[in-house]
């Protein structure tokens, strides 16, 4: 895996950790943001890559600094490194979705800090960035929250925007895709991932509803590559549009 920066301004900063070296397990983004040397980790991945992750993150700062985590929602591929980072630093504090609480548990490290997010969000002090949790129930878990941080005008989105690229794939969309092709081209690796694993119409234009009243510059999803620019408006208007929930219509 590698370590990219996406945002940086003084103190606070985000990076991506992203392409796994071998694709035996879907492949995952990790995100940190830090701000004046406090850093929390979004959906910090698989047991499986857990070194990976851990070593691209080495690579860009000092781990000592982790003291808070994200999971957007149960999957293993979200959460399932959980005892490992707690073994490594078990003052982590683990902010999920309250609701999946007791199933995480089943991951292991039982004495790990849970900070369970009621079901209308909440925020949290980062250094001294505010960042909120934002519902996105249904967006594909029955409880599942995304991050947004106003300052930076980063939206952490886990699953939604997810697309499914190939070994090598890059952190980004094409930034200067002014005609959109990049775009077209791009969101034919996410198409069938959102129809058939986002349940809910109902949820998906609720939630289409309200993020695109965010000032956003990156949305940056849990697979696949981040988008930046006038990419974010075309995924929302991409996906308020798409028919989800394609499991029992067949
Ligand atoms: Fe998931
Ligand atoms: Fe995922």
């Amino acid at each position: 895996m590698k370590a990219l920066p996406v945002f940086e301004q003084g103190n606070h900063r985000w990076w991506i950790l992203y392409d796994q070296d071998e694709h035996r397990v879907i492949d995952s983004n990790v995100y940190i943001m830090e701000s004046a040397d406090n850093g929390i980790l979004f959906d910090p991945g698989g047991f499986e890559i857990f070194p990976q992750v851990f070593s691209a993150m080495v690579e860009v700062i000092q781990p000592s600094i982790i003291q808070s985590a994200f999971i957007s929602h149960q999957d293993p591929d979200i959460a399932s490194s959980l005892p490992l980072w707690n073994a490594c630093n078990s003052k982590i504090k683990w902010h999920m979705p309250k609701l999946w609480e007791g199933f995480i548990r089943h991951y292991g490290a039982l004495e790990a800090d849970f900070a369970g997010i009621p079901d209308e969000g909440g925020d949290v002090l980062i250094g001294d960035k505010k960042l909120q949790f934002v519902p996105a129930h249904y967006l594909h878990a029955s409880a599942n929250f995304h991050a947004y941080d106003p300052a930076a005008k980063v939206y952490f989105s886990g699953d939604v925007g997810a697309a499914l690229l190939p070994p090598g794939h890059d952190a980004w969309l094409d930034r200067r895709d002014t005609s959109g092709k990049a775009f077209d081209a791009h969101i034919q690796n996410a198409k069938y991932f959102h129809q058939r694993w986002m349940p809910s119409n109902d949820a998906k234009r609720d939630w289409c509803q309200r993020v695109s009243q965010l000032d956003i510059d990156f949305l940056c999803p849990q697979h696949g590559a981040i988008y930046a620019g006038d990419n974010v408006q075309r995924f929302l208007n991409w996906f308020d549009g798409l028919n989800v929930g394609i499991g029992i219509s067949r």
